[in-house]
């Protein structure tokens, strides 16, 4: 198979299993359903959905759950991210998931979609969707 079968066709697996996730997704407020799926360098995926609360400051985003499953499950390395909702265009990250996304996955491609329409993927880096992050508490210039 060459190289652009193989990464389309591991783009379609990882939206599938973000929007396995998204089924679990437990949003009784908002009612809007996000799945994440982090692919490690190692090809495992780890997925997440959005948890709210009545306290609605709790919140919690699909990208964070998954993505704090998959750091406290011992992974470091991610090449990927798919986002899925019901939204034109797909759900773009907030930018508390920004934040963590460049932290935590800064080599991590980002593919967004509607789950309605799930075969229109856009992609992004992380760097184009938080330039300039704040990464390092560091003041050494040297
Ligand atoms: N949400 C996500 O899970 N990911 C995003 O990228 C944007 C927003 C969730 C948070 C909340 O449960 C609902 O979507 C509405 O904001």
């Amino acid at each position: 198979m060459p190289p652009s079968q193989v990464r389309s066709s591991g783009k379609a697996r990882l939206i599938r299993a973000a929007l396995q996730a998204r089924a679990r997704a437990v949003a009784p407020y908002s009612k809007f359903q996000v799945g994440a799926a982090l692919l490690t360098s190692r090809g495992k995926i780890i997925s997440g959905a959005n948890v709210e609360s009545v306290s609605y400051g709790l919140t919690c985003c699909a990208e964070r759950i998954a993505l704090f499953k998959a750091l406290t499950a011992g992974k470091r390395k991610f090449t990927a991210l798919a986002i899925v909702a019901r939204v034109a265009g797909g759900p773009m990250p907030c930018g508390a998931c920004r934040q963590l996304l460049s932290e935590y996955a800064p080599a991590a491609t980002i593919w967004v979609a509607d789950s309605a329409r799930s075969k229109t993927i856009r992609e992004f880096t992380v760097q184009e969707l938080l330039p300039g992050a704040f990464l390092s508490l560091s003041n050494d210039l040297a």
